[in-house]
């Protein structure tokens, strides 16, 4: 489903750099990447976005090599991918609702007004649907993500510390939605620092550390000496 094959990636003259970077995620595997801050983990979900290019090596999603020079299905590959990441990208001027509705807009879906209510309910912010993103509290603002990212029939998750900058009880709840989110053939992939969240759900964990893999184990236990 998704696959790197000795991935390298460098910035910053050299001072930053990942290397070698191997791995396989099956569809419908669920994968924490962990490691420490400037580790690469958003590089990596950039790469899968193809939002950035490896200086070496090759990015595949559902079997395509999407690293090429000459690859031009950006907008497909994107359309199959739901983020969850720290910049929102949420529409201000409009409310919940039409967010959401919005995002669905090029996916040609056959009733977005639907499909939007359905997943606000799914993240209990159907009360709010009308309420525009300002009056969300940050907890509400990454369901609104959470919420778009689960519309639009995708096939991957990608969610960058979605947990980063919220209380505990708001965290956990995050992570129910993730299960919920799971529930399918949905691949995720969910690049976080939270210990507790990693090792409650035993997931796959692949741990990342200057610029190496350093671990990839199937049930997800470690700890912050670890990395
Ligand atoms: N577009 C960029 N240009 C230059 N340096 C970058 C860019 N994006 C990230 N970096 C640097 O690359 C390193 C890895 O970043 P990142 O992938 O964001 O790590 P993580 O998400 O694990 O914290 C950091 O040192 C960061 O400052
Ligand atoms: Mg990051």
């Amino acid at each position: 489903m998704i696959r790197f094959e000795h991935v390298y990636q460098n910035y910053n003259a050299g001072s930053f750099e990942l290397t070698d970077i191997n791995f396989e995620i099956e569809k419908g595997e669920f994968v924490f990447l962990i490691g420490p801050s400037g580790a690469g983990k958003t590089t990596i979900l950039k790469m899968i976005l193809r939002d950035m290019l490896p200086k070496e090596g090759s990015v595949y999603v559902e079997n395509e090599l999407i690293s090429s020079a000459g690859f031009r299905d950006i907008e497909k590959l994107r359309q199959k991918i739901g983020t969850i990441f720290q910049d929102f990208k949420i529409v201000h001027d409009k409310n919940i609702l039409e967010n959401l509705i919005l995002s669905l807009a090029i996916l040609d879906r056959k009733d977005p007004k639907d499909e939007a209510l359905a997943a606000l309910k799914k993240v209990g912010l159907e009360k709010k649907a009308l309420f525009f993103p300002v009056q969300l509290s940050a907890g509400e603002l990454q369901r609104l993500t959470i919420a778009r990212a689960m519309t639009g029939g995708r096939k991957i998750i990608l969610a960058d510390e979605p947990t980063g900058n919220l209380d505990p009880v708001t965290s956990w709840e995050i992570v129910r939605l993730f299960r919920h989110i799971h529930q399918g053939d949905t691949t995720v992939v969910f690049a976080t620092h939270n210990t507790d969240i990693v090792n409650t759900l035993k997931k796959r964990v692949i741990v990342i550390k200057k610029g190496k893999i350093i671990k990839d184990s199937r049930q997800g236990i470690y700890t912050l000496d670890q990395i």
